[in-house]
């Protein structure tokens, strides 16, 4: 009897300590010496309009990426208009909090408004204008933040599936080089951030190895890229460790640093046929592809965690060479993929809950955390 008490009482004990003390460390701290890790950040988070939320980012992450305020659209509305209002909170967020900030995204096909390839009369515009335009954005952009903005996705998704040049309007009115072109006006206009090519579904393996061709292409003319970031918009199958392994291997050959730039783990049905991250995909709503709007059971929450600890386990064993991994999101609540490719699910792809509390995968991700000699 005297013993049952004892095991139980150390029992209850040691439960909540584990707990505690796995509480107390931090996403940051746990992988300090091997990457940064990191989040994507909205306009109530690196405001503070989101006391919790702010207050979880500080905590947890060591590098930030704004989700949405430093793309074309909203820095770049209109011709000769640009609006640094939200721009400027997020890079202030950061060197307030020491943090590695990253800057998304300069030339993309998407969140890019029309005119930037039209003349006034809505034709395209020449290569020599749409180069200008380019020119003037980066600059603009890039050497606002000069020395601030540590760095930068210089061009974003310019791959098809098959490995391709993506038939994108800066690739049709320019010509292939105009991904050269935007990692040399970037490294003009600030000689020290770190210029990145950032896609997804690069552990596929037509597409990687076209993203291969295309950085040795880029390296080999001594285009300024310093590394190459792999999105990670995964679902609970794909892509396998090897596929992660063979991937961080491969560009780690080239010479540049990997990161995971964009990572989250949809949990919900697939509604697409193939894996992608393609923003202008709209899938119609079903009951079927929302089958958990009142909350996840407790067998997917152990298999997400599952999921998040073999990830890390395999991005951990490229410490150094992976030099950040970053969540596109902080909790559940916010994440695109509640509203993307299909609007109005409830989806739980990130670590922390809708109340902003940690959930199973958090701790699984701690606990992948290479072990530090005492
Ligand atoms: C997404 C944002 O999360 C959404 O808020 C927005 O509506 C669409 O874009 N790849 C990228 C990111 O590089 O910029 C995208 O972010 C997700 C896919």
């Amino acid at each position: 009897m005297r013993w049952t008490a004892l095991v139980l009482s150390v029992l209850i004990a040691l439960f909540p300590l584990s707990h505690a003390s796995a509480q107390q460390t931090t996403l940051k701290d746990a992988y300090q010496g091997c990457f940064l890790v990191g989040a994507a950040l909205n306009p109530a988070q690196f405001s503070g309009a989101d006391t919790q939320e702010a207050a979880l980012v500080k905590t947890q992450f060591n590098t930030i990426s704004p989700e949405n305020v430093l793309k074309w659209e909203v820095v770049h509305p209109r011709p000769g208009d640009y609006d640094f209002s939200l721009a400027d909170k997020y890079v202030e967020f950061g060197q307030q909090n020491h943090m590695f900030i990253i800057g998304h995204t300069l030339v993309w096909h998407a969140q890019t408004p029309k005119w930037v390839f039209e003349d006034k009369d809505g034709k395209p515009v020449s290569r020599d204008a749409l180069l200008e335009r380019m020119r003037d954005h980066i600059s603009k952009v890039v050497g606002r933040y000069k020395g601030r903005i540590n760095g930068w996705d210089v061009v974003n998704e310019a791959l098809n599936e098959d490995g391709t040049l993506r038939q994108s309007p800066w690739r049709k009115i320019i010509g292939d080089d105009y991904i050269e072109k935007a990692f040399r006006f970037a490294h003009e206009a600030d000689p020290a951030a770190q210029l990145y090519y950032n896609d997804y579904s690069l552990e596929n393996e037509a597409k990687r190895k076209g993203a291969l061709e295309l950085v040795k292409q880029l390296l080999a003319k001594g285009v300024p890229i310093t590394g190459v970031g792999l999105q990670g918009h995964f679902d609970m199958n794909w892509p396998s460790s090897e596929q992660i392994d063979a991937t961080v291997n491969e560009f780690g050959k080239l010479g540049v640093k990997v990161m995971i730039t964009e990572l989250d783990v949809d949990v919900l049905p697939a509604a697409t046929p193939s894996q992608t991250a393609e923003v202008s995909l709209h899938v119609a709503s079903d009951p079927k592809l929302n089958p958990y709007p009142n909350g996840l059971p407790e067998a997917v929450q152990k298999e997400l965690a599952t999921r998040y600890a073999d990830l890390f386990g395999a991005y951990a064993k490229h410490c150094g060479l992976v030099t950040r991994v970053t969540f596109w999101g902080v909790t559940d609540k916010n994440s695109w993929k509640n509203n993307w490719p299909v609007r109005g699910r409830t989806n739980y792809p990130l670590l922390f809950n809708r109340k902003a509390q940690p959930k199973p995968a958090f701790y699984a991700v701690i606990s992948a955390a290479p072990k530090k000699s005492p």
